[in-house]
């Protein structure tokens, strides 16, 4: 089976509630000739609601950037997953290098959140990747063997889990990681999950590439093998960028 190519844009803490209400009212109509990409609109919280009436009726998706594992109760600026899946919300990131950087989230936290986001029929996009001390060690497959073995800790169905590879050193800081880096980075997931699950599990699994992707890359890093898509932060914020980023991943999903 061909993996659907999806590129999500993790708008991190940027846009408000009017401001993402309307990027998107623009967008949809851009995106109107996308037919095989999916598109998934990651805003923060407080712009959830309105941007899933503005995006309904349309094929694009919207996910959370965060949630927290348990149901309800004393966690005080915590949403659980129950309270995203009634919004409609479809995916939800979980484990993103700032969550797990800034905000000291450890590999036992990210697994509570996966195991709770399947439960609750939202699709984790599980992000993993290395610093880039790690990488100057050698390290870069150990640490990706140890973020999937922990991350994934216990889940005996990985339902249609997405994993975004985003080496920590290129996030936000304008320097991607380059084509081989990147298909060896996936390869290893690919196998890893081959053999942790089974090779359906890893031949059905999208692995997005995340880290500094604009319209200049993505030519290259989408032609990239065993790359089915992004996870988008900066370019994501802007329209135009956003679209020639989605636009070359259609085109290339057309040949
Ligand atoms: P960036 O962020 O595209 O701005 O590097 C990617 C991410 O954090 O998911």
């Amino acid at each position: 089976m061909k993996i659907q190519k999806i590129v999500a844009g993790n708008w991190k803490m940027n846009k408000t509630l009017n401001e993402g209400t309307s990027f998107v009212g623009k967008m949809s109509k851009l995106l109107l000739d996308i037919e095989r990409t999916k598109v998934i609109f990651c805003p923060p919280f407080t712009a959830l609601v309105g941007m899933m009436e503005q995006l309904s009726g349309t094929t694009h998706g919207l996910g959370a950037q965060n949630c927290y594992w348990k149901e309800s109760g004393a966690f005080t600026g915590e949403i659980s997953c129950s309270m995203l899946s009634e919004l409609g919300v479809k995916y939800v990131i979980i484990g993103h290098s700032e969550r797990r950087h800034v905000f000291g989230e450890n590999d036992e936290l990210i697994n509570k959140k996966i195991h709770s986001a399947v439960s609750h029929k939202l699709i984790p996009i599980f992000c993993v990747g290395e610093t880039e001390e790690q990488r100057k060690f050698d390290e870069t497959q150990e640490v990706l063997e140890d973020q999937i073995d922990r991350g994934l800790r216990e889940l005996s169905n990985l339902g249609d889990l997405i994993i975004a590879y985003e080496p920590v050193w290129a996030i936000g800081t304008g320097l991607n990681a380059d084509e081989s880096q990147i298909e060896e980075a996936h390869t290893f997931i690919r196998k890893k999950i081959q053999n942790n699950y089974s090779v359906g599990d890893s031949e059905n699994m999208p692995i997005l590439y995340g880290g500094s992707v604009n319209p200049k890359n993505a030519n290259s890093l989408i032609s990239t093998p065993g790359v089915d898509g992004f996870l988008v932060g900066g370019a994501s914020l802007e329209r135009d960028s956003f679209y020639q980023i989605i636009n070359k991943v259609e085109q290339y999903s057309k040949e």
